[in-house]
């Protein structure tokens, strides 16, 4: 292997999320503690489920307060209003937000619904509220098959920020089967840039199963590529990658 990334190999994905879950609750008492509220940027998709599920866990149990989190979402798709189930702001409700005790004020996601002419001020805002609250902490990731990180699809530049990105024929076909068919799936969505992301002072990747098995590859081990928006990562002071056996068997 001559990846630079650090990379945990876990049995399965509960035993990854577990770990992950304990880390960042950490990680949210030590700032806390510091006497300020903590940043988390947040994924969504069919990956951080069962990191979802060891937080609100952690939560129950009450060994994890989200009363000083502030959370900012990678992404959301344009054309969907917050209401529809497919929506990533309903999504983060139903995994997450509903079942802790995070304040709804604290809570940011880009709005689906925004007017064309509103879109560029409003991207604009939302890097603004990430400067504003000092800057994300922890950055969940899922990755794509297309190498992407939040949605920046092939091409994406290193320096790019939140902005609209056209979906990737791949990614629209990966998400047909939850919208019942590739013609009700959105073609464009609202991302952090990857600029955005790779200011994250910390960043944890999370992949399951072998179909992400040679993405993670490349991204690990490829050249660093806006081909691959991943790949960038391997630049980051502080990204891990997380993995259960199938997602890490071509290492
Ligand atoms: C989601 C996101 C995407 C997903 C990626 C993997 O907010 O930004 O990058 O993390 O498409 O999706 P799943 O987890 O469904 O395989």
């Amino acid at each position: 292997m001559t990846e630079s990334i650090p990379v945990r190999i876990f049995p399965d994905r509960t035993e990854a999320s577990r770990t992950l879950a304990l880390e960042l609750a950490a990680l949210i008492r030590t700032i806390n503690e510091s006497g300020r509220p903590a940043v988390l940027g947040l994924a969504t998709g069919r990956t951080p489920l069962p990191f979802y599920g060891e937080l609100i866990r952690l939560h129950r149990e009450g060994q994890l307060s989200f009363a000083k989190v502030i959370t900012f979402n990678l992404d959301e798709y344009l054309g969907l209003p917050g209401n529809h189930p497919e929506s990533y702001r309903a999504f983060m409700r139903r995994e997450l937000f509903d079942h802790v005790d995070i304040p709804a004020e604290n809570l940011n996601i880009p709005d689906g619904m925004v007017p064309p002419e509103a879109l560029e001020a409003h991207c604009a805002a939302y890097e603004e509220l990430i400067r504003a609250a000092g800057g994300i902490d922890f950055q969940l990731l899922g990755i794509g098959r297309t190498g992407h990180i939040g949605f920046n699809e092939p091409g994406s530049p290193r320096g790019s920020r939140t902005r609209k990105v056209e979906l990737d024929p791949i990614t629209r076909q990966d998400a047909a089967p939850a919208f019942g068919g590739l013609e009700n799936v959105p073609e464009y969505a609202i991302s952090m840039g990857c600029g955005t992301i790779l200011e994250a002072r910390r960043i944890a990747l999370l992949a399951w199963g072998a179909a992400k098995a040679d993405i993670v590859k490349e991204a690990l081990t490829g050249p660093v590529t806006d081909q691959v928006s991943a790949s960038f990562l391997q630049e980051h002071q502080d990204a891990t990658f997380y993995l259960d056996a199938e997602a890490g068997s071509k290492l």
